[in-house]
């Protein structure tokens, strides 16, 4: 029941760059072989700092999923949709928040920071408090384990994991629960049973996660158990009775080291983006104008990379041997600039030329990309009602 799952989010932004790339997509490709997973477009999201401008949102949301699709998100592996077709969420984020402290989300190191970064909006508003709660609805109404992140969004997980356990201990409780677990432990067999009560302890007294994690493992593996007596299981073995949401763990991306044209970090702000995409002529042109050491003024001045964005570049696109060659060649004014910046040209054009041919495919005919998105709407949204009907169950609106 509780299988390993992947899920993350992007409030659409329009056109993504190689910063996106390099940061996240790459990612996401590489999880959707390993996991099932989730990608979301979070256009609610978009609208708790753009409400007042959301006749945007939908254009960047179908270029943000020919991206993704471009980058080589696999519709046939990944589950793609958009969050504001998928109605639950927002059943659940009503839902959490009869419970979700309002010093919780006051707290979250995110609000202040970006009603200070926004200052020219009006963030004091219901919905932007609620961000974090309604990415905790993202998360837990999948039951996903595991969220794929950028360091920024840390605190959106620790803060989920919070409102999990909190619904859990709330809402988790049935008549006589303790008796039923201790009887499931028994039909765990005489060994496993052992185990699972040294694990139990081991995470209960001292917070050890690996135990806890061992323990999940066990409880998977135990095939011999009811749905209700496994369920009874994780609750216990946390210490809440039955887990009704599951904790996530984010799954830290790596800091894009991408650079913009300027050496500082690519970003649309910044104003030195390269776009997934972009036409030919258009990446020649910026890379050629593109910054390069400041003292190199003429031809014959020997240069430094380490002072040069252009170099950062080379980090990621060259093999040792140009690495070699811009170092000797650069510090001995053995080569241009324009020479320099050569290799890395070939080398994003290189890796967009796949991205631009499936890209057009999509392009030619937008009927499917909607009927990708339908599809992966129509399998989120299974996956969101179970968990919505033990979630209604345990609060007592059932109404059956
Ligand atoms: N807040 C995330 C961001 O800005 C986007 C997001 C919304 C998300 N819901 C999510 C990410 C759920 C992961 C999981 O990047
Ligand atoms: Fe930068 Fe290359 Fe020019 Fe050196 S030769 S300054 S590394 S672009």
């Amino acid at each position: 029941m509780y299988q390993e799952r992947v899920l993350s989010g992007m409030r659409p932004t329009g056109r993504l760059h190689l910063g996106h790339y390099h940061g996240v997509l790459k990612n996401w490709v590489k999880l959707q072989a390993e996991f099932p997973c989730l990608f979301f477009v979070a256009d609610w999201h978009a609208l708790t700092t753009d409400y007042d401008s959301p006749g945007e949102i939908e254009d960047a949301a179908w270029d943000m999923i020919i991206d993704w699709l471009a980058a080589g998100v696999d519709p046939g592996q990944a589950t793609l949709f958009i969050q504001s077709r998928v109605p639950e969420h927002a059943e659940l984020f009503l839902l959490l928040s009869m419970m979700a402290p309002l010093g919780w989300l006051e707290r979250v190191p995110t609000y202040k920071d970006q009603q200070e970064k926004l200052s020219h909006k009006d963030l004091s508003t219901y919905g932007f408090l609620g961000y974090p709660l309604l990415q905790s609805a993202d998360i837990l109404i999948y039951r996903a384990d595991k969220v794929p992140v950028g360091e920024d969004q840390v605190p959106h997980i620790e803060f989920t994991r919070e409102v999990a356990r909190r619904f859990n201990h709330l809402y988790g409780r049935e008549p006589g629960f303790e008796d039923k677990a201790r009887e499931a432990v028994k039909k765990l067999g005489a060994k496993r049973a052992r185990l699972y009560e040294e694990l139990r302890t081991r995470f209960q007294q001292e917070g050890d996660r690996e135990a806890l994690e061992q323990g999940h493992a066990l409880l998977n593996d135990s095939q011999s158990l009811s749905m209700g007596d496994r369920e009874r299981l994780f609750g216990f073995l946390e210490g809440s009775s039955k887990m009704i949401l599951v904790e996530p763990d984010s799954l830290l991306t790596e800091a894009s080291r991408m650079p913009g044209l300027d050496g500082q970090k690519m970003s649309k702000s910044y104003n030195n983006t390269i776009s997934l995409r972009e036409d030919a002529e258009s990446i020649t042109k910026k890379i050629r104008t593109m910054q390069t050491d400041p003292q190199r003024v003429r031809r014959s001045d020997p240069g430094d990379p380490a002072k040069c964005p252009v170099w950062q570049l080379h980090a990621i696109y060259s093999d040792d041997s140009t690495r070699d060659w811009v170092q000797k060649g650069c510090r001995s004014a053995g080569i241009g600039c324009i020479e320099c910046k050569q290799p890395v040209i070939q080398a994003v054009l290189a890796e967009q030329e796949p991205m631009r041919e499936r890209a057009q495919i999509y392009l030619d005919d937008p009927s499917l990309v909607r009927n990708i998105v339908a599809d992966g709407c129509e399998r989120a949204r299974k996956l969101a009602q179970e968990t919505m009907r033990d979630v209604r169950e345990a609060m007592g609106l059932d109404y059956n």
